[in-house]
């Protein structure tokens, strides 16, 4: 099992935030759907579950797509997906709308306010944005989204309590259990101690595209 792998076997107990979020939204038929920073796509799979649409997943980690790649092969999904190595610095490429755009854990390469400003000429008209980031500035980020003209649908609120219990807790128990050697722990203990320090928490945005 990869290190991504054995996140993956925990990040699935934060899967029901991302259910409660979707089922916000309208019920849709057929959606595009476009995961901005899908990783090995945790997400995208439940997102294809969810719905009957078509789900364009880009990230920029080639190893991360593969096993998406690997694992909608496996589950008889891969005709769903359009799986595709596109920085979200650069997504002029894409060349269409899509009804839902959903990020999660990603925002951050561009920048909050960026991505809720330039996402926006990728969204259908009433399209969908939903946005899961770190729970920090939460009013200054609701005025970013107010100013660029969403509508917001709903709040998720995932406290840090749940990332250490459903996450963090399980993913040491994992890797204690292998015996790994000290170095292969070295980025997560950093993880951790950030996570502790700041009490991290995160929190979904579900918006609609209104200007
Ligand atoms: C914290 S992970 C979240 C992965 C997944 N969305 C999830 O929730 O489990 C952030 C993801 O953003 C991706 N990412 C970072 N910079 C990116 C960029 N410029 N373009 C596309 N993806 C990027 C990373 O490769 C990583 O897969």
């Amino acid at each position: 099992m990869s290190h991504q792998e054995i996140r993956d076997s925990v990040r699935i107990n934060l899967l029901e935030f991302a259910r409660t979020a979707f089922k916000m939204l309208p019920p849709m038929d057929n959606p595009s759907i476009l995961d901005i920073g899908c990783g090995s796509g945790i997400q995208t799979i439940e997102l294809a579950k969810m719905c009957n649409g078509h789900i364009t997943a880009i990230d920029i980690d080639v190893p991360a797509l593969a096993l998406l790649q690997r694992k909608i092969k496996e589950q008889g999904l891969s005709h769903r997906f359009s799986i595709m190595k596109v920085s979200m610095l650069n997504l002029h490429g894409l060349g269409k709308t899509y009804d839902i755009i959903w990020a999660e854990g990603s925002i951050y390469a561009v920048g909050f306010e960026n991505g809720i400003r330039d996402w926006k000429q990728l969204l259908t008209k009433d399209g969908f944005l939903v946005v899961h980031d770190e729970n920090d500035r939460v009013e200054a980020k609701l005025q970013i989204i107010k100013k660029h003209g969403y509508k917001i649908l709903g709040q998720i609120d995932v406290q840090h309590e749940e990332w250490e219990e459903r996450y963090y807790k399980p993913l040491l128990s994992i890797l204690a259990n292998k015996k790994l050697p000290e170095s292969e722990f070295r980025e997560l203990r950093k993880e951790i101690d950030t996570f502790k320090r700041t009490k991290m928490g995160s929190i979904f945005f579900i918006l609609q595209n209104k200007s």
